[in-house]
């Protein structure tokens, strides 16, 4: 396409069910804010909708486990998810919501339209039925034993132990997760979207028109869906939360969540304005989703297969997906709690300058071609070393020095070869960081864009104006002036990435730029134009700071493993008199030694309150033998007397086993007396 006359860009609409984390941020809201903040300032034709995807069984289970409808739930996700967004930055034109009139019309009309046309196929098929609840389980409401690794929490639709996806019908004792019935097949009736009589056109569209165009890794998964060959996919669901199934026959069904919530852009725009059938119509139109990869077939092929059958719309031009980012080098996981929510991360680091270090390394460390990784110490580096010791310490240099010997004004100045030499670089540089922007490689574009603030600094450190003050104040000018034309060309080409951080630096410059296309400009600030005051633009983020998030992790991690942990099964009942033979009693640990040669076995001797006996002990792997001496432990004393290594053990402490397979002692609590029996 040659430039189109005008974009129409969408965003994944995410579930309200949950708050926002920093792989949905990464992998699709950071990348189409940058993209949509450069159309606008090229003054492009441009549209950026997104929304609260607000229906599917996730939603309604929440709302049936909190006691509450479903309703409640996605107000509360939408307003949160909302409210970060702004608080961040991330500038939509238009966020709706799914659970609007607008929304339900528009879905439904789509649906009937394609209904009279023909373009779907009814079947009925047995399914998984409640006679409790008396009604039709999603895949997700059933649970059961895992037929692959005897998971007893396996989901009608995937085992979560074993990754295996599964058919409700696979689950061995299948139950119901709504009464904990166990389900009856019944038969019932849907609408099927006949993918496959689409086939010749996604083999046609996407593997040849799209094969240069598109990322690798979008081509790979739909290569691998048309390879398998496309089957008709159902469209409706027996459930009552969603947009309801516009037929008379199709009581108690609804649209099948991922049917009606890309339909959630269309309406979304038409909510925005009365002017939207163009943005979704005319094929001047060039229509780009962001996604997460795990969209990646809705958007490339479900959803455009719809808009062919339903007729008159365009389809996308590029689907730039993104692979998942992962923290701290594991997979970022919301039921594990190891994430780092937005609005977390907003109270966390209020000030605006820390809204763009998170921007700037998310952007960094952007998964564009293969999952990434999120580390807490990455972040802090990138923010002190690179926006701070570099981007900041320039501006703030350059600020400084002109107020101090030139009065706070541009200076006049007659430019050498090397101030030239600096300024011809920029042009280049523009070019490279649009050129990765129209390719949707932002972490290209932000380093190009960055390598001006480098290059700025970089002079500035070795023309060394402060030592030429007292001898060469000409010169001086000029290098000032040529920094002062830096910061303005950063001030338009940083904006999509920091824009924060570029409001403060067109406030220090006192100047707004009109447009992108001023970038590259040598003159940009004439001389004599008077500048604002010199501000820091970004600020250090101290180890105490991140030490606080990676505590947090940690806490993370431990309420897991505890939260993971299976009780072995029980064992055979014992008689009371078996058990009253044990002599188990307080022991104070005295001394203890390594066993030479045996990296597991300790040497501990004991007080009992008899008598001070030696004990043999397999834990020298989990305590420094330096650490026990003065603990009180439990002891059982009356097992025979057992060498070990040539010792002589003469009885065994006690020890339960940690989630992360260490141990720890069972102690008595502090009152108890060495030689007290434990019963
Ligand atoms: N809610 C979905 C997710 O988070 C994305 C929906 S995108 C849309 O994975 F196209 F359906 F809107
Ligand atoms: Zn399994």
């Amino acid at each position: 396409m040659s430039q189109p006359q005008r974009y129409m860009v969408t965003s994944a609409l995410p579930y309200a069910n949950g708050p926002i984390h920093i792989g949905h941020l990464a992998g699709v809201y950071v990348p189409s804010d940058i993209y949509v903040r450069y159309l606008r300032l090229r003054g492009r034709d441009v549209l950026w909708v997104c929304g609260s995807d607000e229906h599917g069984v996730p939603i309604a289970l929440k709302a049936r486990q909190e006691g509450c409808s479903p309703q409640e739930v996605v107000d509360r996700y939408h307003e949160l998810i909302l409210k970060s967004f702004q608080d961040f930055g991330i500038q939509f034109d238009h966020y709706s919501r799914t659970s609007r009139p607008i929304h339900h019309q528009t879905a439904s009309d789509f649906f009937l339209r394609l209904h009279h046309d023909g373009q779907f196929v009814e079947q009925s098929q047995q399914q998984y039925f409640d006679p409790e609840a008396g009604q039709f389980l999603a895949d997700r409401l059933i649970k059961g034993t895992c037929p692959h690794c005897s998971n007893t929490q396996a989901y009608g639709d995937q085992c979560e132990k074993c990754g295996t996806t599964l058919d409700p019908t696979d689950l061995i004792d299948p139950k119901s997760s709504i009464s904990g019935a166990t389900p009856i097949l019944k038969e019932t009736r849907h609408w099927f979207l006949p993918l496959d009589r689409h086939e010749g056109f996604f083999r046609q569209w996407i593997l040849e028109q799209n094969k240069d165009r598109w990322r690798a890794n979008v081509l790979g998964q739909c290569k691998s869906w048309i390879e398998q060959g496309l089957k008709p996919r159902a469209v409706t669901r027996d459930q009552d939360w969603g947009v309801k199934v516009p037929l008379p026959e199709a009581q108690g069904k609804v649209l099948y969540v991922w049917f009606d919530a890309p339909i959630g852009y269309i309406s979304a725009t038409k909510e925005f304005t009365p002017d939207w059938e163009k943005y979704w119509t005319d094929p001047g139109t060039k229509l780009v989703h962001f996604i997460g990869k795990d969209n990646i077939v809705f958007h490339c092929i479900i959803f455009p297969a719809m808009l062919r059958a339903h007729g008159g719309f365009i389809l996308p031009d590029n689907v730039p997906a993104n692979e998942f980012l992962n923290l701290e080098g594991d997979k970022i996981s919301t039921s594990r709690n190891w994430a780092v929510w937005l609005h977390e991360y907003l109270q966390d680091f209020p000030e605006d300058t820390h809204k763009d270090a998170l921007r700037y390394a998310l952007t960094a460390s952007a998964p564009e071609t293969k999952d990434n990784d999120f580390s807490w110490r990455e972040f802090q580096a990138r923010n002190n070393n690179e926006l701070v010791a570099n981007l900041g310490n320039f501006v703030n240099r350059a600020m400084i020095l002109t107020h101090k010997y030139f009065d706070g004004k541009v200076p006049a100045a007659e430019l050498g070869q090397a101030e030239r030499e600096v300024l011809d670089q920029i042009p280049e540089l523009r070019a490279q960081v649009e050129a990765n922007l129209e390719a949707y490689r932002f972490r290209d574009a932000q380093f190009q864009m960055m390598n001006l603030a480098r290059l700025g600094n970089k002079f500035l450190a070795e023309s060394e104006p402060w030592k030429l003050a007292k001898t060469d104040m000409a010169r001086v000018a000029a290098i000032l002036n040529t920094c002062l034309q830096v910061m303005a060309n950063l001030a338009i080409l940083a904006e999509p990435f920091l824009p924060f951080g570029t409001a403060k630096l067109r406030q220090m410059l006192n100047w707004q730029p009109q447009d992108w296309e001023q970038a590259g400009a040598q003159e940009l600030l004439p001389a004599g134009r008077p500048l604002g005051q010199a501000e820091l633009l970004y600020t250090k983020i101290e180890d105490d700071k991140v030490q606080a998030q990676l505590d947090k992790l940690q806490r993370a991690k431990q309420a897991n493993l505890l939260a993971q942990v299976q009780a072995p099964p029980a064992k055979e009942p014992v008689p009371f008199e078996d058990f009253a033979k044990l002599d188990l009693r307080v022991g104070t640990i005295l001394e203890a030694a390594r066993v030479p040669k045996a990296k597991k076995l300790l040497r501990l001797t004991i007080d009992t309150g008899l008598d001070k006996r030696t004990v043999v002990s397999g834990i020298a792997e989990h305590f420094e033998p330096e650490s026990l001496p003065g603990q009180k432990v439990c002891l059982l004393l009356n097992l025979p007397p057992r060498p070990i290594r040539g010792i002589v053990s003469e009885g065994m402490i006690l020890t339960a086993e940690n989630p992360d397979g260490s141990l720890s002692l069972v102690q008595p609590g502090p009152t108890a007396a060495t030689g007290a029996l434990v019963k």
